[in-house]
């Protein structure tokens, strides 16, 4: 995986379509939302409440001057006492609510995308995953998600609460005392400036952070993938200093990010102790010239103090929030991708006929100019077997990536007994072909579910004749869980050999008509190489089978052989008649099977 630019944050922190978009996940959700936000409201007013609550009890209580009784004092204080204690814990409950409810909806939106991006994945084409390195689209999934899910939680409602907030702050300082007021807002445009400077800084950092740490992920999987590579040629110093390098960037963003934070909340600090100083002087002024009571100074004080707070969080947030439309347009631009290779409107039914497969005409690209198939035609007639053979990079494997619709073809089309493989539902088609890839791929999970991959029509029984029949058996009986032992991921535990042979099992419990197989390169024991090719003569028996081959003996069994070069047919038929024309069959026989008869592996 390599870094790319889609991995950066970037972007605007707020795109109204954007927003838009990210709300219509909370549609399902709206009454939670509502009363969330109501929550929200009331959290913000007994925030407002307790400052409120101190000036009415040193003006009207504590005053010496009070004209009230003693009793009368003691009580009114008493009252305003529990109604603040009373305000806290409402405050408390309310926050606790809206926090919960908030961080509920959060999950289930969460919980949501993930299944729709997951679903949206599964039904794309091959040729997306070969653009979209596999760390990119587990980001998508996972810390994507979790970005776009502190919009919600944190993003939104806390700059909702801090703007409420604000503007209740500001009413009631105005109401106050309008021209104190004005004084404690003089220091704003101050706040906003170095919030404005914070932000840019963190930004960068933040930015860099990002970069950096895709670059010690991409050089992490390709060196923990590659380890063998890098014991055997004995390149960990080498490395070892490479990710010194990488570790120390990323050491470097962090710090400067520290920088931009241990710089800022300081200087909010300052800025917010300048205005009371501010406030002290004034309104102690005012209180001296009895213009402003004593209990008003002290809630002035008090207000200020909570005032300078969500300004410095608003700025953090802005981060957040743009993090956040980075991530959801990363994941917007992955839903909106759609699949290519998709079921026709009225996919016609695939009849259990013969299985013959035509290929009409066929050309191909992976890549727009790079034709890797030109002009090929070919059929296989019901039940026949035929070996496509030739150099490597010829194009065999980009046939039965064709055949089973993994790619559409370019040019011409292939048909299986006679209707055009786009014209069947994409399942009913690789129902009826039966594909064993090169490469055999292993889930995490024992025998038998390798071999049914969890369908539940399959009984064991089956499972287990099928694996008798195809030589498996004696081999998995072997394992000390038998059909339940444990593969170790991309089964690393198993055999090239045995791992084939669990692969045509795979194939076979679904009694396909139309057999496709890539044989295998690596070279076995020819004990196994014994009982792979005697599992291929039964796994062929019956069925119209194409067989990417790579061995002599696998080309014994079959009915007729195709030439493949640079992605045209040179030549075609059986072994004999090709061997005597002295072509490039001949020539390759030559090279690679000569060797092999003789025992030369
Ligand atoms: N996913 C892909 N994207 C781009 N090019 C590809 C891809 N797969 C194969 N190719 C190219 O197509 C050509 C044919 O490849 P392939 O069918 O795998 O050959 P073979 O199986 O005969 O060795 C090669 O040049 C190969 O580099
Ligand atoms: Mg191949």
């Amino acid at each position: 995986m390599r870094y790319s630019e889609a991995d950066e944050v970037q972007g605007k922190a707020y795109d109204s379509a954007l927003m838009r978009r990210i709300l219509t996940y909370l549609t399902p959700y709206k009454k939670l939302v509502g009363i969330s936000i109501a929550l929200l409201l009331l959290v913000s007013a007994f925030q407002l409440a307790p400052p409120y609550l101190v000036k009415l009890a040193i003006d009207n209580y504590l005053d010496p001057d009070s004209p009230l009784t003693m009793g009368a004092r003691y009580g009114g204080l008493f009252k305003i006492a529990g109604v603040f204690v009373i305000v806290l814990m409402l405050g408390f409950a309310a926050s606790y609510a809206q926090d919960y409810l908030m961080s509920f909806v959060g999950q289930r939106v969460m919980f949501d995308l993930r299944m729709q991006i997951f679903s949206h994945l599964q039904r794309m084409e091959l040729s997306y995953f070969d653009k979209n390195p596999v760390g990119r689209l587990m980001t998508r999934l996972t810390s994507d998600v979790e970005v776009l899910n502190e919009t919600f939680t944190s993003g939104v409602v806390a700059i909702f609460l801090d703007v409420f907030t604000l503007l209740g702050i500001m009413a009631v300082l105005c109401y106050l005392n309008l021209r104190l007021a004005l004084i404690t807002f003089l220091l704003l445009p101050l706040l906003f400036a170095s919030a404005l400077v914070f932000r840019a800084k963190v930004r960068k950092s933040y930015r860099l952070v990002r970069k950096r740490v895709a670059a010690i992920n991409a050089f992490l999987q390709e060196n923990i993938t590659g380890m063998p590579i890098v014991q055997i040629f004995n390149r960990q110093k080498r490395q070892f200093e490479k990710f010194t390098g990488l570790n120390k960037k990323l050491y470097d963003a962090h710090i400067q990010s520290i920088m931009a934070y241990a710089v800022f909340f300081p200087t909010i600090e300052i800025l917010s102790s300048i205005a009371i100083a501010l406030i002290l002087w004034f309104g102690g002024s005012g209180v001296i010239e009895e213009t402003l009571t004593f209990g008003a100074l002290v809630a002035f004080i008090q207000y200020a103090q909570r005032f300078y707070r969500p300004i410095s969080d608003l700025s953090e947030k802005y981060n957040i929030l743009q993090s956040a439309m980075a991530s959801s347009e990363r994941i917007f631009g992955l839903l909106d991708t759609s699949p290519r290779i998709t079921d026709p409107e009225k996919p016609a039914p695939i009849p259990a006929k013969s299985g013959e497969v035509v290929f009409e005409n066929v050309s191909f690209s992976y890549n727009p100019g790079e034709e890797v198939l030109h002009d090929v035609s070919f059929r296989v007639a019901p039940g026949e077997k035929v070996a496509i053979v030739g150099y490597t990079g010829a194009g065999k494997t980009t046939i039965i990536n064709l055949l089973s619709r993994f790619y559409d073809v370019g040019k011409g089309r292939i048909l299986i007994d006679g209707e055009d493989i786009r014209n069947h539902a994409l399942s009913d088609l690789r129902g009826h072909v039966a594909t064993v890839l090169q490469d055999v791929f292993l889930f995490s999970g024992d025998i038998a579910y390798n071999i049914d991959l969890g369908e539940e029509s399959i009984s064991e029984q089956k499972v287990r004749e099928i694996s008798r029949h195809i030589n498996a058996e004696k081999f998995i009986e072997r394992l000390p869980g038998g059909y339940h032992e444990k593969v170790g991921e991309r089964g690393k535990t198993l055999s090239v050999g045995e791992r084939q042979l669990l692969s045509f099992a795979r194939a076979l419990v679904y009694e396909p008509r139309i057999l496709v197989l890539d044989e295998a390169t690596s070279s076995v024991d020819t004990e196994t190489e014994h009982l792979i090719q005697d599992a291929m003569k039964k796994f062929m028996a019956g069925r119209t089978s194409i067989v990417i081959a790579h061995r002599l003996s696998t080309i014994r069994y079959v009915d007729r052989i195709i030439v493949l070069h640079h992605g045209r047919i040179v030549e075609e038929g059986t072994h004999k008649d090709l061997l005597s024309r002295g072509g490039l069959y001949s020539k390759l026989y030559e090279l690679q099977y000569k060797d092999q008869e003789k025992g030369i592996y």
